[in-house]
């Protein structure tokens, strides 16, 4: 039993939705009493391609000034200092943005070594269209965890909400390429999940 748990938050995002949701797991975690940290993956896109869209370059610096990013080797060395991880990664079709993809596929020393073994994790995501994928964004997400051996932890349906929003696999959000409002619902599953990760990681933390 530890009572204030290391919770590290490791994400991607493109347009800022997935900070968000980052934001209120964190907000969870920490009302359970956790320590938590964030750990940003850098886009893999041309800033060519960035600046062309005004709207789009400024939420770029907006997302650079508040969580700086750390290349995936640095993630990868923070990794077995917490006691839970939580990854969140919006969904590309039908799956995981590749940067998130590209942190696993670098993470073999981790396996070999059984660093992240009986380490709690989760997962959570963000498409745009109801039926988009997100579902099996989350499930895919896992796969590699359980390679890692990790202890999986997803929402619970003692989480009114969950009935609304998000799955039993993670949270989730239905956003659209302009950073549009994210709904209530899914701000307090992913509250309430955050909180999970906490509760299970105290449990469970050496
Ligand atoms: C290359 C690409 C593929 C996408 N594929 C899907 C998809 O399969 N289903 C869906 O509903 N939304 C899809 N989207 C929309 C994103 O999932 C959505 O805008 C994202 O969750 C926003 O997250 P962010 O603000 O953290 O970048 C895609 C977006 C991009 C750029």
């Amino acid at each position: 039993m530890k009572s204030n748990p290391e919770v590290l938050i490791i994400f991607y995002t493109r347009r800022g939705n997935t900070a968000k949701m980052a934001e209120a797991i964190a907000e969870g975690a920490k009302e359970s009493g956790a320590n938590v940290k964030f750990l940003r993956i850098a886009d893999d896109i041309p800033m060519e391609i960035v600046q062309k869209d005004e709207n789009w370059l400024q939420i770029h610096n907006d997302l650079e000034k508040k969580y700086p990013t750390s290349d995936e080797f640095s993630i990868i060395k923070e990794m077995p200092n917490a006691d839970a991880i939580v990854f969140g990664s919006p969904t590309r079709f039908g799956n995981m943005a590749h940067e998130m993809k590209k942190l696993w596929d670098l993470s073999t020393e981790l396996w070999f070594t059984g660093k992240l073994i009986g380490k709690v994790g989760g997962v959570f995501t963000g498409a745009s269209s109801v039926h988009g994928g997100q579902e099996v964004t989350a499930l895919s997400m896992m796969m590699p965890m359980l390679h890692q051996g990790m202890v999986i932890v997803g929402p619970s349906y003692d989480t009114k909400e969950l009935h609304e929003s998000g799955s039993p696999y993670g949270p989730s959000t239905i956003v659209g390429p302009n950073s549009d409002q994210i709904k209530e619902v899914d701000l307090v599953v992913a509250r309430a999940f955050g909180s999970k990760i906490a509760k299970v990681a105290s449990k469970l933390a050496d």
